[in-house]
């Protein structure tokens, strides 16, 4: 989700009604009791309370700190703690949540700290005036952690059982009193409550995050590719996605072609389960300009072309002023003549945070008040986001004789 002060407070009351109502519409999955489906309420948000652990339980099992878990699940917290789920209270959202009031910073952290928990730990720190510390955060600091999936109300909920497929309660005797295991983790829908806004918010038909509805209208789902395939290969906790050059590159094809006339760089979504890029943040722009004798760039030559989704809030209502990402099997193409040269650089150059960068941070920095602990916060938002681009695919394509 973004947010932002270029669109006037309108904007930001008419986004704010839009988390709010994704809150109160999020639909949960089919279940009923004694079958082993995930329970209705598992992803009804605001979360409620673990409420109290069983006593007999040791301090390690009734504790909701994902170190805590890894001292009995080290690989699923060694993974977790390199990916985006773990980073989820940035710089970039808590220097944000600093200026808003409980409710509406609690509305955020449904899908960057979701733990009723989280949200209590949080709007403490800042009654101490140390919300812009993650060592004072608590739980807080940890985002979108372990609990946040597994726990609820002290009971702990899993996929079917590795190798043996089996699910339903296991033995309360084991520890953290067995888990209750369903296959309704490995379905996409799993991730939806966080990466899909319903239809109802849509801007030119389509929600400012339909990562689901594409998925679902793509070539992998009907391979029961699902999201868990993908993002979780071995159920590995990685979660990888745009910040990952290697994830990027396993879901494209880049095809360099040349004939006597001009060189043709061509980009497919062959691996994407869903629109490349997903999201209105990232910006992608494939280059290509013609080279002199000594390899260097000649004035003039240079040609581009965006893949993204361009939104903006204008006149009291949603925009979309472009959407050129790739679908799933989708093609975009670049063409350069020589025009004279004999040699033509072609690349990709990806910015994932961009619409942070450019159409949020920017005016966030000027509008919060010098050396605040909110600004400083935003200005390491933005150095992130400059440090998070990457070029992929670059080529020199040679004239044929
Ligand atoms: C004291 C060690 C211990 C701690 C601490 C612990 N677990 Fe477990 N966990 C286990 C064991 C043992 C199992 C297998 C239980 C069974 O088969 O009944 C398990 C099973 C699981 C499963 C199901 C995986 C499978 O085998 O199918 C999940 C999910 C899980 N734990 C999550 C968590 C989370 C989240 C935490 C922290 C809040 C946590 N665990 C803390 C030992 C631990
Ligand atoms: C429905 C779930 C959801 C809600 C509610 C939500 N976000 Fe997000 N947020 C995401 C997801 C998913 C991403 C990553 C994808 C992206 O960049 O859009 C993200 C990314 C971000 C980022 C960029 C990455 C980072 O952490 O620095 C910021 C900043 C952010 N959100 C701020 C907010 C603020 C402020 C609010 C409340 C007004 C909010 N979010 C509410 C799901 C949500
Ligand atoms: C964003 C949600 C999410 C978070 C956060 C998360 N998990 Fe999971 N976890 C899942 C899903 C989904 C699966 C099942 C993946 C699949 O079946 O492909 C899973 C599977 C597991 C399993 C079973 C793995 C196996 O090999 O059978 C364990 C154990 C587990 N998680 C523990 C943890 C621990 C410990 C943490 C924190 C360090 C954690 N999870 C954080 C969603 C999450
Ligand atoms: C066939 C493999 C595949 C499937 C299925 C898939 N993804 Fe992705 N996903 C990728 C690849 C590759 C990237 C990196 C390129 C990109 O960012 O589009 C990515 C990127 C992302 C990103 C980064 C943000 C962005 O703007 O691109 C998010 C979030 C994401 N996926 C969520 C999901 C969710 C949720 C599902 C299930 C509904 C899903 N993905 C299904 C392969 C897949
Ligand atoms: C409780 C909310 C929540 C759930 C559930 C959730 N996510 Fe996320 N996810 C987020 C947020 C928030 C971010 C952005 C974190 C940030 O950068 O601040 C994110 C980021 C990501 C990314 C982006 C990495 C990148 O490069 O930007 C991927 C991929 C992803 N999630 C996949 C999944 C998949 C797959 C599932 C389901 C198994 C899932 N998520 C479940 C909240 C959630």
């Amino acid at each position: 989700m973004t947010y932002s002060l270029k669109y006037g407070s309108i904007g930001i009351a008419v986004l704010i009604v839009i988390i709010v109502g994704i809150i109160m519409v999020k639909q949960p999955s089919s279940a009923g009791p004694g079958n082993d489906k995930l329970p209705a309420d598992h992803w009804q948000q605001p979360l409620k309370p673990q409420g109290t652990p069983p006593a007999e339980w040791s301090a390690l099992e009734q504790s909701l700190k994902p170190e805590d878990c890894g001292q009995c699940h080290a690989d699923k917290y060694q993974q977790w703690q390199t990916s985006f789920h773990a980073h989820a209270m940035s710089p970039g959202l808590v220097g944000q949540l600093l200026t808003y009031d409980t409710q509406s910073a609690n509305d955020c952290l449904e899908c960057h700290a979701p733990l009723a928990e989280q949200k209590a730990a949080f709007a403490s720190a800042r009654a101490r005036g140390e919300g812009h510390l993650p060592a004072a955060q608590g739980l807080a600091a940890v985002g979108n952690s372990c609990a946040g999936c597994h726990v609820r109300e002290y009971k702990h909920f899993g996929p079917p059982q590795r190798d043996t497929g089996v699910t339903g309660q296991s033995d309360p005797e084991n520890p953290h009193g067995g888990v209750f295991r369903t296959a309704d983790f490995e379905k996409s829908g799993f991730c939806a409550v966080c990466h899909q806004f319903p239809q109802s918010y849509a801007i030119n038909g389509k929600p400012l995050e339909n990562t689901v509805a594409e998925w679902q209208a793509s070539p992998q789902a009907a391979q029961n590719i699902t999201c868990q395939k993908c993002h979780m290969p071995d159920r590995k906790h990685l979660w990888r996605g745009i910040h990952d050059p290697e994830m990027v590159k396993n879901g494209l094809q880049a095809t360099f072609e040349a004939t006597k006339d001009k060189a043709r760089f061509s980009l497919k979504n062959t691996g994407v389960g869903h629109a490349f890029p997903t999201y209105i943040t990232p910006k992608v722009i494939m280059h290509a300009v013609a080279l002199d004798a000594g390899g260097r760039a000649i004035a003039n030559t240079a040609v581009t072309h965006e893949i993204r989704r361009e939104v903006g809030y204008a006149g009291g209502q949603w925009l979309e002023y472009s959407d050129t990402r790739l679908l799933p099997d989708e093609v975009a193409r670049l063409d350069l003549d020589w025009a004279g040269s004999k040699r033509i650089r072609m690349w990709l150059e990806v910015y994932p945070d961009d619409y942070y960068e450019k159409e949020v941070y920017g005016d966030l920095v000027e509008g919060y008040a010098a050396n605040s602990p909110e600004q400083s916060l935003i200005k390491q938002a933005i150095a992130r986001a400059q440090k998070s681009n990457f070029t992929l695919f670059e080529t020199i394509v040679k004239k044929p004789d």
